[in-house]
């Protein structure tokens, strides 16, 4: 019998309820199998010193949540969350199949968030005042509460400290950007970019017919010689920039630049979009908005760190500049859907997120170990909490031959190409999703495969006569 006692003592609330969530996050982190048999009622009662009769209630919810089974005479045990071995009806990603692995693209370490899903959904469907205004249009902006809890989370994960109604409720970043975008750029005018940039914001530029222009960066980020250049040469409307754990290069930005950046912006009448979906992985990175909140768009979101299928991101914006990005939040989506963003403010709230930045945090160090200790160093670059790492290619490799190579041997990456602004020469790089395997001895496979593949430049000799 496990001797499991949970620690409740930053668990407000009914103790029940406490000690039921406790064993949910036990269940989802591994701490309690399938299968362990639980403390009887008395002993544990006898150990937390609450009543046998809070216990009983305790497992009953839990019970109720689907994370404990018992039998008379066997006592209570813990159910195994997976569901028996049948198709997944919602599987679609090429990322399933086993040969192959997959580090295209940046994707969160898998957090096992199902229970907490569960947990969630029950305590929802236990709340029938809430589901009504759950299934109703929400203000453009977002709820209140739901506001209050992303400005809380913000100020605590992102060194942001705003009041929640600077903040408006996104369906995650990249339509954060959307918004912030059709609102402030009109189709023709230029928007700067780091000359690597995220792919989304490429995608998004040629949809709305902006034109994106590239700055030159280094490993510290974009270049502040180059962007007031750039400001002199194309009047641009905007700078997009990601300043923390640049993508692809996964660089940050230190702060002394960061105050550079914001004050050729503000001479120059530049509108800052700041992108910061990976700040709560590097504590004490000040974004900039912080320096200059009356000229930056602020945008992050909760898919790199609680769950991406949430679609739950947060754009924040001076007083002056947000009627007109909640005129166009109505006008493109009208509001981001209250049933996601619910779960994830609980989760905001009740500590579980925080729970999934610590899990977050620790797999993309022990990542990025591995791979320090499996990649020559002389091509590893980028910041160690990063979930991506930036991998430079030695000579003579260029880049679509080593691609190809990587992925004969069975492993994709992503190319400096697809990240590249403008049509100037691409660097010979690639980038890799550290955390996109679920299991962790994968990306150990994939990244001895690379190593491999980096040694063995003959192999980039092509059978072309
Ligand atoms: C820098 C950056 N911004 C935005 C996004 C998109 O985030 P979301 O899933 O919140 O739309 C990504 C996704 O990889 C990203 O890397």
């Amino acid at each position: 019998m496990s001797s499991w006692t949970p620690d409740l003592s930053d668990r407000p609330g009914p103790r029940y309820r406490a000690i039921a969530d406790a064993l949910a996050v036990d269940v989802a982190e591994g701490r309690l199998a399938p299968g362990e048999r639980l403390p009887t009622h008395r002993d544990l009662a006898f150990r937390l010193g609450v009543t046998v009769g809070t216990v009983t209630r305790a497992y009953a919810e839990a019970e109720r949540r689907g994370l404990l089974g018992g039998e008379v005479g066997r006592g209570t045990f813990v159910l195994d969350p997976r569901p028996p071995d049948r198709p997944n009806p919602l599987a679609w990603h090429p990322r399933n199949d086993p040969a192959v692995v997959d580090l295209t693209a940046i994707t969160p370490h898998h957090n096992d968030g199902d229970t907490a899903l569960r947990a969630a959904l029950a305590a929802l469907a236990a709340s029938p005042e809430s589901l009504h205004a759950l299934m109703d249009y929400g203000p453009h902006a977002g709820l209140p509460a739901h506001r209050a809890a992303a400005a809380q989370w913000m100020a605590r994960r992102h060194g942001l400290e705003v009041p929640p109604d600077a903040v408006l409720i996104t369906t995650g970043a990249q339509n954060a950007l959307a918004v912030a975008i059709t609102a402030f750029v009109r189709p023709g005018e230029v928007m700067l970019a780091e000359r690597l940039t995220n792919y989304g914001t490429k995608a998004l530029a040629a949809a709305l017919g902006v034109h994106l222009e590239p700055v030159a960066l280094d490993d510290d980020g974009l270049l502040p010689d180059a962007f007031d250049a750039a400001c002199r040469r194309l009047a641009p409307k905007a700078l997009y920039l990601v300043p923390t754990l640049q993508n692809p290069t996964a660089s940050v930005m230190p702060a002394a630049r960061r105050a550079e950046i914001a004050a050729i912006a503000r001479r120059h009448g530049v509108l800052i979009v700041e992108d910061d979906v990976f700040g709560f992985l590097v504590p004490g990175a000040a974004p900039i908005q912080t320096i200059a909140p009356d000229i930056t768009l602020y945008m992050t979101s909760l898919s790199k760190s609680v769950a991406s299928g949430l679609r739950v991101g947060y754009l924040v914006a001076p007083p002056a500049l947000f009627p007109r990005l909640e005129a166009t939040a109505r006008a493109l989506h009208y509001c981001a859907p209250p049933l996601p963003v619910e779960i994830a403010s609980r989760w905001l709230v009740g500590g579980q997120a925080d729970r999934f930045v610590e899990v977050q945090r620790a797999e993309c160090a022990a990542r990025q170990t591995l791979a320090r200790a499996t990649l020559p160093s002389a091509t590893v670059s980028g910041h160690p909490a990063a979930q991506h790492l930036w991998l430079v290619l030695p000579e003579p490799w260029r880049r679509d031959d080593f691609i190809g190579e990587a992925r004969r041997r069975g492993v994709v990456v992503t190319g400096a190409d697809t990240f590249a602004v403008g049509r100037a020469a691409a660097p010979h790089a690639v980038r890799l999703g550290l955390c996109m395997p679920r299991r962790r001895d994968d990306a150990a496979r994939g990244l001895r495969i690379l190593a491999e593949a980096l040694a063995d430049p003959a192999s980039a000799a092509l059978s072309i006569v």
